[in-house]
């Protein structure tokens, strides 16, 4: 599960938008961005207030940041320019001199992630010391005591495995003719939330060893307004669409046969092309890419009268003691 999670890397990317306008493309950017502008000022604001790293070890002026989930960019270069900048200008808006840092960045996702995509377009003057780093976030990544800010964006909600009960006949959890737990029974949100909790877990565990005393971590995530229920959310109805739109080619056809390739269409449904980016290598691996165009072309009709306006994301900042 955790290989098949990946994003769409440089072909991939090209493949979603072929025969998309360049507004189309640039409206799935901003999508993309829109989550991580928000949290941008929130946070300056923690850094400013709550980091407490001046000095970050005897021996070495190397302050060592780390993206978790980074996936191809540009998102997470932005996010570290706002983390390297903000820790720049930290100590000088408050009186103090600056510190003589240099930047290490450590860019991690899954080992399938398409990390050459990213290498790629990396900023001339990016002004830090850029290391990939492949592997779950949901072990340890680096050495004990080594990273001063740890962050991560829209990633925590891909979990490591899909929960057993989900695939288990005999289980009441058993999620028979869904990919989701939209408008399935409470047993079957509760499994995907036991391993979100188990998940959360090892991740919190891990970095706890590998950040050092004083430094932080800022996790942003897709959230819910409170007393909404989750078959409200625009992101879960999508995710219903799409499992909707998979057994009704279930029913039509043999998923596994050949099928004739037809145009993307072009129409107003770029929260379905986002998600296609999202979620395309994980259905391609599970049932072929011959179903993909139909799959998200049936899932655009399905979700044409879905409103966005739920969509809310939770910013946590923790500080190691
Ligand atoms: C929706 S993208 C978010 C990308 C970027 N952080 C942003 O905010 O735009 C989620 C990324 O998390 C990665 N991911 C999922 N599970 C992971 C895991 N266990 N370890 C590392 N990366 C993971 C995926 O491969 C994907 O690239």
């Amino acid at each position: 599960m955790a290989e098949a999670f990946t994003m769409n890397g440089g072909d991939g990317l090209q493949h979603v938008f072929r025969g998309k306008s360049d507004k189309q493309i640039s409206l799935i950017g901003i999508l993309q961005r829109a989550g991580s502008n928000a949290a941008k000022e929130t946070m300056r604001e923690v850094i400013f207030e709550k980091l407490d790293v001046r000095s970050p070890t005897s021996a070495s002026n190397t302050f060592r940041i780390a993206d978790m989930g980074c996936s191809v960019g540009p998102n997470t270069l932005f996010s570290m320019q706002t983390v390297q900048e903000s820790i720049e200008n930290k100590y000088p808006s408050q009186g103090f001199p600056p510190l003589d840092l240099e930047f290490q960045v450590f860019f991690n996702d899954l080992t399938s992630n398409d990390f050459n995509t990213l290498f790629a377009s990396f900023p001339p003057n990016k002004g830090y010391f850029a290391v990939g780093v492949p592997g779950s976030f949901y072990s340890r990544l680096f050495p004990a005591s080594s990273l001063h800010f740890v962050h991560s964006s829209f990633a925590l909600q891909w979990l490591s495995k899909v929960p057993e009960q989900l695939l288990d006949k005999n289980s009441l959890a058993w999620n028979k003719g869904r990919i989701h737990y939209t408008s399935a029974s409470g047993k079957v949100a509760n499994a995907y939330t036991s391993q979100f909790e188990n998940d959360i877990d090892d991740f919190l565990n891990a970095r706890a060893k590998e950040v050092v005393a004083g430094g932080m971590m800022v996790l942003i995530t897709l959230g819910r307004p409170d007393g909404t229920h989750h078959s409200k959310l625009p992101l879960c109805l999508l995710l219903d669409a799409l499992g909707s739109s998979l057994m009704d080619m279930a029913k039509a056809m043999e998923l596994t046969a050949p099928m004739s390739k037809t145009d993307v269409p072009v129409g107003p449904q770029d929260m379905v092309i986002h998600l296609r980016a999202g979620i395309e290598g994980m259905l391609a691996k599970h049932f072929g890419n011959d179903i993909i165009e139909e799959l998200f072309e049936r899932t655009s009709q399905k979700s044409a009268e879905i409103s966005y306006a739920l969509e809310i994301q939770l910013f946590v900042d923790l500080k190691r003691q």
